[in-house]
């Protein structure tokens, strides 16, 4: 249906896209994380893959499959697994989208064995992950850059911060603020803000409609 003209916009390029949340052990059965069902970027990846991109899909634990000759899964667990499957596909890639919501922190130490329960209270020391989508941002030559920010406040703010501090060339606010956004749920209210600070509101849609909604936005600023 994208081919009408017998060409696909996307053909022979790469695209590399992050999904779904991290899980930062505690402990062999125990672990930190977060409710992202993998779903926004599983959809964005069939997005670019019907429009002729060759896609490699680094997913955190979801239940989210995909079967589709363009697409390659690549299944990690944590933060630094995910950074480093970025950081092995990136150099090579068109275009890398990084919608994974990626625990900010992890437990500064793992234990070997499951902790057993003593003290009527516990408390776990976390360390910071590695940002990967700043990492990228800083490394980028050819790469157009889209990241994500999930915001519950002075949203337009923080996005166009985020956009700016990764070196980004496009950012997709996620309002957790409306009904029917965010996780879990099939639906997304998204605005794009790119480089040049233009922002563009979209209606509360279908995360398969937002997908189609982004890659026609990056078709659009890399002329493809
Ligand atoms: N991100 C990432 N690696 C991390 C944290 C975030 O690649 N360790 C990416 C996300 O995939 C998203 C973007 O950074 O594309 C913004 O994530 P978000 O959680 O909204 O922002 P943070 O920079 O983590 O800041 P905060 O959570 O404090 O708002
Ligand atoms: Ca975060």
């Amino acid at each position: 249906e994208n081919d009408v003209l017998g060409k696909l916009p996307l053909r022979g390029k790469k695209v590399l896209i992050t999904a779904g949340p991290t899980y930062e052990a505690i402990d062999p059965v125990r672990f930190v994380g977060n409710h992202s069902s993998g779903k926004m970027g599983f959809e964005i990846a069939k997005a670019a893959a019907n429009l002729g991109a060759e896609v490699t899909l680094v997913s955190g634990p979801s239940h989210q499959t995909v079967t589709h000759s363009f697409i390659n899964v690549i299944r990690v667990t944590s933060a630094q697994e995910m950074y480093d499957a970025c950081h092995n596909y990136f150099e090579n890639v068109d275009i890398a989208i990084l919608s994974a919501a990626v625990a900010d922190y992890r437990p500064k130490n793992v234990a070997d064995q499951k902790i057993k329960k003593k003290e009527s209270t516990f408390t776990i020391e976390l360390e910071k992950t590695k940002d990967i989508l700043k990492s990228l941002g800083a490394i980028k030559k050819q790469q157009f850059l889209v990241g994500f920010a999930l915001e519950t406040n002075n949203e337009l703010e923080f996005a166009k911060g985020k956009l700016v501090s990764k070196n980004l060339d496009l950012i997709v606010l996620n309002s957790l603020n409306d009904k029917g956004a965010g996780f879990g749920g099939s639906t997304n209210k998204v605005t794009f803000i790119t480089a040049s600070h233009d922002t563009i509101a979209h209606e509360l849609k279908s995360k398969t409609e937002v997908a189609q909604d982004l890659m026609q936005q990056i078709l659009k600023q890399t002329h493809a």
